[in-house]
């Protein structure tokens, strides 16, 4: 069993009961954040459900200070499974033959938005594969199309690796956010997922140029995949660390049975949770999704998730024909739901779990609109 002496002797008797207000929790997380790699990575490594129960009630006051049980709901459109890339995980990669390929046009893409609108989102998520088809040029047009329509509204772009132009032309344009995970900090570990050519370092310029555009960036990472350690994870916490996202992405690993990594085993519900609960505490503001990974994971992961110190959720907007086609690993929930089917199944969940919807574009707490 771990002790807690073993990763820092101060954080000893906030490891061995759980905080009890918000400023015991506050004073966990400046520990935290004061570990260094091989103490985050034993942390990791060794935590008892004692730990990780200390941690996620810590977690739940800092979420609670900072956001209280509010739920934002970010609307998810899948707009193309076209993908340059090759990324050995990836149920859309480009190697994978059995992919029936689809592209929304404008029109579509536009249509999802109304649907949304009049759901009640205020965030649109618009997510592809790196599709060539879709040029920063036409993008912008989109953005600006869809900025035009629904002022109120947050966009979040989702579209992979552009130069750093391309970046700031869909800035102006008016894309608010951008969300490109990191996938690993570990850069042996990324070439392991990553076909050559395909660079961590590449990876971390993008998010380095994403903030300096003057978007809200979203990073993160996978759970679990094959051959990642704990140390590998800590090394994803001081990466983060370093970048300071606004919004951080994490998921289990699951496997797509097409791919390379189609026969290994899926990443732990539990580790996924703790990762969770470490994020809000080394980064109390940020907003963590209860991803649609983890909800394939478990019939209770999103809400697991929320409990762990998640405060979004990214209910799918993409037109039902086309869900199926979009699998960027196996048994992926809500394929076959409408969006209206979507966004009753989570008021319902997010009630149940004791969370309050909240239809606002959900901007983190201290951010303030620079217009850069
Ligand atoms: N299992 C879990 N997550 C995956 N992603 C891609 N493939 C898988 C998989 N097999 C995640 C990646 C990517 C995001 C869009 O989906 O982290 O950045
Ligand atoms: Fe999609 Fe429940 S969230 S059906």
């Amino acid at each position: 069993m771990i002790q807690p002496e073993m990763i820092n002797p101060a954080m000893r008797s906030k490891l061995l009961r759980p905080a009890s207000s918000f400023e015991e929790a506050e004073a966990l997380s400046r520990q935290l954040s004061l570990l260094n790699r091989a103490q985050l990575a034993r942390l990791i490594a060794l935590a008892t459900p004692e730990t990780e129960a200390s941690l996620r009630a810590a977690a739940g006051w800092l979420r609670e200070h900072y956001y209280g049980r509010k739920v934002y709901l970010r609307g998810l459109i899948e707009f193309s499974n076209v993908c340059r890339k090759d990324c050995f995980y990836c149920g859309i990669r480009r190697s994978n033959r059995n992919v029936r390929r689809y592209r929304l046009t404008e029109a579509q893409i536009l249509a999802c938005c109304r649907q949304g609108y009049e759901l009640g989102y205020r965030t649109f998520v618009l997510q592809s594969g790196e599709d060539p088809a879709f040029t920063p040029l036409r993008l912008a047009w989109l953005v600006a199309e869809i900025r035009r329509r629904y002022p109120d509204v947050a966009l979040t772009l989702s579209v992979g690796e552009l130069a750093a132009a391309d970046y700031r032309l869909l800035r102006q344009a008016g894309a608010d956010r951008y969300l490109l995970r990191h996938e690993t900090a570990d850069a042996a570990h990324f070439a392991s997922l990553h076909p050559a050519g395909q660079t961590l370092q590449q990876r971390q310029t993008c998010l380095r140029e994403l903030g300096a555009a003057g978007f809200q960036v979203g990073a993160g990472f996978m759970v679990g995949t094959p051959g990642q350690t704990a140390d590998c994870l800590a090394q994803d916490l001081l990466f983060l660390k370093e970048l300071q996202p606004q919004m951080i992405g994490i998921g289990p690993f699951i496997p797509q049975q097409d791919t390379p990594l189609g026969q290994d085993q899926p990443g732990h519900l539990r580790q996924t949770l703790l990762l969770l609960s470490l994020l809000r505490l080394l980064f109390p503001k940020a907003l963590l999704p209860a991803t649609t990974a983890v909800g394939t994971l478990h019939p209770l992961g999103r809400e697991l998730a929320l409990g762990a110190g998640a405060n979004v959720l990214m209910p799918n907007l993409s037109p039902q024909e086309y869900r199926i086609d979009y699998a960027l690993y196996d048994n992926k929930i809500c394929t076959g739901d409408e969006a209206a089917e979507c966004r009753v199944c989570l008021q319902k969940r997010v009630e149940s779990a004791g969370y309050t919807i909240d239809t606002g574009r959900g901007d983190p707490v201290d951010w303030e609109e620079t217009g850069s």
